[in-house]
């Protein structure tokens, strides 16, 4: 048996965190969210008060880039990994609306993206990674020998983040939570600088009417045949 990278990409509150974190475990793996780095760094700038009124002061972010170290720390008794933004665990705050309603403004930033990318591509180094995000397979790691591109209805994925929301005690309308999902597709497949498109190699999951455990039955067919 061989190891191998799986790159894992597609739309926003498509499940591929579920999916790649029981994929991980499954294999014995690490798993990377990298969606949860531009949350961490989109945290970082609104702290800073360097976003106001949806403007971002990109001038100040980019000399504070240096600073701002985002990393994975493993709870080993809970099995969960936490995300550390300069030392402090972020884990819950990024996972707000607000930080949702920026963060794909502040990833369309090409030296925020260099800057992640970077990092992203040294958890390759050793093989035996799940990553998810949106350029996986087409710009972090597009040797990587199994892609997968998730979809599903935009209702669907609303309605499914709405009540991850609502059950972390967050107070949030529907309405509010599929207009953040629909405005991020379009900021997200539009912009210049490595935009969610589907890696040709990449295999296609809409995952509108398949449950976890059938999501995770197929990828496992699928990494069979890989390593
Ligand atoms: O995966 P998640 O929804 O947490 O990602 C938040 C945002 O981060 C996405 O909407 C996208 O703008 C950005 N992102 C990205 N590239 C990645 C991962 C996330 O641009 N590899």
């Amino acid at each position: 048996m061989k190891d191998i990278i799986i790159a894992i990409d597609g739309f926003s509150s498509t499940g591929k965190s579920t999916i790649a974190k029981k994929l991980a475990n499954k294999l014995e793996y690490v798993y990377i969210d990298t969606g949860a780095m531009y949350r961490g760094i989109t945290l970082f700038a609104m702290d800073k008060g360097l976003i106001v009124d949806s403007e971002i002061d990109k001038v100040a972010l980019l000399e504070k880039l240096p600073e701002i170290f985002i990393y994975f720390k493993h709870n080993s008794s809970t099995g969960v990994a936490h995300i550390y933004l300069n030392d402090v665990d972020v884990s819950k705050k990024i996972r707000s609306l607000e930080v949702s309603n920026y963060v794909s403004l502040i990833a369309a930033i090409p030296e925020v993206r260099k800057k992640l990318v970077e990092q992203q591509q040294v958890f390759g180094k050793e093989k035996a990674l799940v990553m998810d995000g949106r350029d996986i397979g087409t710009v972090v790691f597009p040797n990587a020998e199994l892609k997968i591109f998730m979809t599903a209805s935009a209702n669907v994925r609303a309605v499914r983040r709405y009540k991850e929301l609502i059950e972390g005690g967050d107070s949030v309308s529907y309405e509010e939570v599929l207009e953040n999902i629909e405005k991020r597709d379009l900021i997200d497949t539009t912009r210049a600088d490595s935009p969610l498109i589907k890696a040709e190699d990449a295999v296609v999951i809409d995952n509108s009417e398949l449950t976890i455990e059938e999501q995770l039955d197929y990828i496992l067919e699928l990494v069979k045949n890989k390593i």
